[in-house]
């Protein structure tokens, strides 16, 4: 079996495990990322693509930030869609100014990527962390299987950021964690597709026949989801039923606009929120969707797990500098604090926006919240500042 010592072994190389290697780094904090998955693998997985205004703030303080600058799409509003009627939400005018950035998961991932090769970082493709070890001594280490061999990293710290499912969180004992979850009677269908947007701002739709999201990557790339049955299969979508259901899902009174092109990537993903207490056991932090889930109506996944990192590397700062393990001992309700918000604004906007088939009561709720989102500038204001800065504010 091969050995390797670093400081902290970090599980996982999604944005969570990518940023938190560089920002280490910059500390002058050894570190070595354990990605069970090849390269090609990571950087093509198309997930989400609204990073807040302090996130976007992060990369490019850590310089992780410069083409998302340079490519990103700055947006101020987005659109609420309901009853066939358009309501704007101007949200940075609600939010002292801020702005979001759409800017795709995998870019991000890329960059970090390319950064840590350049600086010569330890990363391993194809290491399937198996075992997490010993989280209760000063010696803690894991097991991988690196492209068919033993790999074994000792370390001070263990960071679990290999997601939800991954081998991290499931190192806590089960007399330790607890683990709240609740799934959603409906998944989303996303597609990216080689055409222009005909939108300048996010619409989020709630139609009878169902969700709809109209989002972007590029003036050429549009990215667009379809809220549908838990147990539908890409089978059952072809190209003209996705496209013909997005058209009416997004009509309006003035019409419905949207442009059609190829296909390039398609996807269903379940809905789902799940938080695990606590994301700390001994020497082993849970970072990101190791920790917890939220439905992506909101886009609050990949923001929370990189703000989970600037607060662990913070902590880790502390502890290398002075010894001081304070934040490492309030990284865990830290980080909860902000993620129980997270929890509670994805469930409101998935719980606003997703028509439910057979529940008349849960329907005149709904819109009465879109009337309320649409025509209070108090209720307004609450849901601009989480949509654009809920990891900073
Ligand atoms: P991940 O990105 O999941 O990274 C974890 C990494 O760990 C992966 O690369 C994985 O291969 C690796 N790994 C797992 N197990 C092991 C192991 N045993 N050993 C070594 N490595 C391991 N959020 C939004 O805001 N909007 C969206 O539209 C959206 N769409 C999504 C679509 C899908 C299909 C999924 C799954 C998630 C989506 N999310 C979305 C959520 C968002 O992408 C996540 O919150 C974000 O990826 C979290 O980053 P992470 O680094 O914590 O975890
Ligand atoms: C995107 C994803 C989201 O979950 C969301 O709420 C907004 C945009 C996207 O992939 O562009």
């Amino acid at each position: 079996m091969r050995e390797v010592r670093t400081q902290v072994a970090i599980v996982g190389a999604g944005p969570a495990g990518l940023l938190l290697g560089h920002m280490l780094h910059l500390e002058g904090i050894d570190n070595v990322v354990l990605e069970h998955r090849n390269r090609e693998y990571v950087e093509k997985r198309v997930r989400a693509g609204v990073i807040e205004f302090g996130i976007a703030n992060l990369l490019e303080e850590v310089g992780a930030g410069e083409r998302m600058r340079r490519e990103g799409l700055v947006h101020h509003g987005i659109e609420l869609r309901y009853d066939n009627q358009v309501h704007r939400i101007p949200l940075s005018e609600l939010a002292d100014g801020r702005a979001y950035t759409v800017y795709g998961q995998q870019e991000v991932v890329k960059d970090l990527i390319d950064l840590r090769l350049a600086q010569g970082g330890p990363l391993y493709f194809d290491a399937e962390v198996t075992s997490i070890e010993d989280v209760n001594t000063k010696t803690p280490y894991v097991d991988a299987t690196n492209a068919g061999e033993a790999l074994r990293v000792r370390a001070d710290f263990i960071a679990g950021c290999d997601g939800s499912f991954g081998a991290s969180n499931r190192a806590i004992p089960s007399d330790v964690l607890r683990r709240y979850e609740r799934v959603y009677p409906f998944s989303w269908l996303g597609i990216l597709a080689e055409a222009p947007p005909a939108t300048e701002e996010l619409i989020y739709g709630r139609h009878e026949e169902g969700f709809v999201l109209y989002s972007m990557r590029s003036p050429t790339l549009s990215r667009l989801y379809l809220g549908v049955r838990p147990d539908d299969t890409l089978e059952q979508w072809s190209d003209d039923r996705i496209w013909s259901e997005l058209a009416v899902r997004l009509s309006t009174d003035e019409g419905s606009k949207v442009n059609r092109g190829p296909i390039i990537d398609r996807g269903i993903t379940a809905m789902r929120s799940i938080v695990v207490e606590p994301m700390r056991y001994g020497r082993l932090f849970l970072a990101g969707d190791a920790a917890h889930i939220v439905p992506p109506t909101g886009a609050k996944g990949m923001n929370l797990a990189l703000a989970d990192v600037r607060v662990l590397t913070e902590a880790l700062r502390a502890f290398y500098s002075k010894r001081d393990e304070r934040l490492l001992d309030a990284y865990s309700a830290t980080c909860l604090e902000r993620v129980w918000r997270a929890e509670e604004f994805s469930n409101y906007m998935t719980q606003m926006l997703h028509p439910n088939y057979d529940d008349g009561f849960e329907n005149g709720v709904q819109h009465a919240r879109l009337r309320q989102a649409t025509q209070s500038r108090e209720a307004a204001t609450v849901l601009s500042r989480n949509y654009v800065d809920l990891n900073t504010l």
